[in-house]
């Protein structure tokens, strides 16, 4: 039997509504999927009880900020943002291990929402963790950034009282609560990207130089695909140099990958193929403008044994 999504959104705001009560609670968006669905959805249940914050973090693709505000204004709903970028940034120094990385990023963020929380006076924190974020956990595939039951922090340590409506939910399901909520359609079919954003990837350290060359590659992968078949495409940068000649001279330079993948849900994937024409334009246009580039290469691996990210 599948999902009535009506009758799921009345029942989560009445849930929403029972818990919060007439106190405040506070939600972060990255204008994603996920987290916009829960705003969206919370704000039924809310309205000015709800504050929605978006958290620049620094390793949000090009524009996002200002993207996602357009989104909650065109709808008259207030939007906070917080420019956070040096906390992220300096958390991040020196780590070059996967999880550490991801372990540094979790904990800035949840003493960055821990402060908002407390600065607009509200006791919950609703968040956009759905099925697949909470199974991988578990399984103990990776440290999803907001999943904290499962990963040993007891989110009373922060000071936060969590609600998490989605987590019942596949990405698929995600989107079609989205569409019922009347999400724009260039967000609920929008491609996912990880709450730790650039940073998953980006092999070895996660400076603002290397974090701006991967969001450059960014914005040229995702011009060249709008296609519905693809569930992921987006550039990763090595942390290994390859020689290559840069001004006439042999010199090392960076080795960017380009991971596109078609999936369901998150948990298997395989490659896309995609047409060979438009991976050498992609490719030209990396090499021409993000600097210091002298390798561009074609992941063609299926998860599993590989994963989506590649941090
Ligand atoms: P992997 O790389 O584990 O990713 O195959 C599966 C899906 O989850 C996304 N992903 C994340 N999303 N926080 C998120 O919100 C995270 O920490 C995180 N890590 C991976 C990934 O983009 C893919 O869609």
């Amino acid at each position: 039997m599948g999902i009535n999504y009506s009758k799921f959104i009345k029942e989560k705001i009445v849930e929403i509504k029972k818990i919060v009560k007439d106190k405040k609670a506070l939600v972060a968006t990255s204008g994603g999927v996920d987290s916009v669905t829960c705003a969206f959805l919370a704000h039924r249940a809310l309205g000015e009880n709800l504050i929605i914050l978006f958290l620049d973090d620094g390793l949000m693709r090009e524009n996002e900020a200002k993207e996602v505000s357009k989104i909650f204004i065109e709808k008259n709903i207030e939007l906070q943002v917080w420019d956070v970028q040096k906390n992220f940034f300096d958390a991040l120094k020196g780590k070059v291990d996967p999880e550490e990385k991801r372990k540094s990023f979790r904990e800035v963020f949840y003493k960055t929402l821990n402060q908002a929380v407390k600065s607009y006076s509200a006791d919950f924190l609703i968040q956009g963790t759905i099925a697949a974020d909470i199974i991988e956990t578990q399984k103990g595939i990776k440290t999803q950034h907001n999943v904290l039951s499962q990963i040993g922090i007891n989110p009373a340590l922060f000071g936060l009282k969590i609600i998490e409506p989605l987590k019942e939910l596949y990405k698929d399901e995600v989107r079609k609560v989205a569409k019922k909520l009347g999400v724009p359609k260039k967000i609920y079919l929008r491609q996912p990207f990880p709450g730790p954003g650039l940073a998953t990837r980006i092999i070895g350290e996660v400076t603002p130089e290397r974090v701006e060359k991967v969001r450059m590659a960014t914005s040229i992968v995702e011009s060249e695909l709008n296609n519905p078949k693809i569930f992921q495409a987006f550039p990763v940068l090595f942390n290994d140099k390859a020689t290559g000649i840069i001004d006439e001279k042999r010199m090392l330079g960076d080795i960017i990958s380009i991971r596109i993948v078609e999936s369901k849900n998150a948990l298997t994937a395989k490659p896309y193929k995609i047409p060979w024409p438009k991976l050498e334009k992609i490719r030209d246009k990396i090499l021409k403008k993000v600097p210091g580039v002298v390798k561009v290469v074609y992941d063609i691996t299926p998860k599993p044994p590989s994963t989506i990210e590649y941090v």
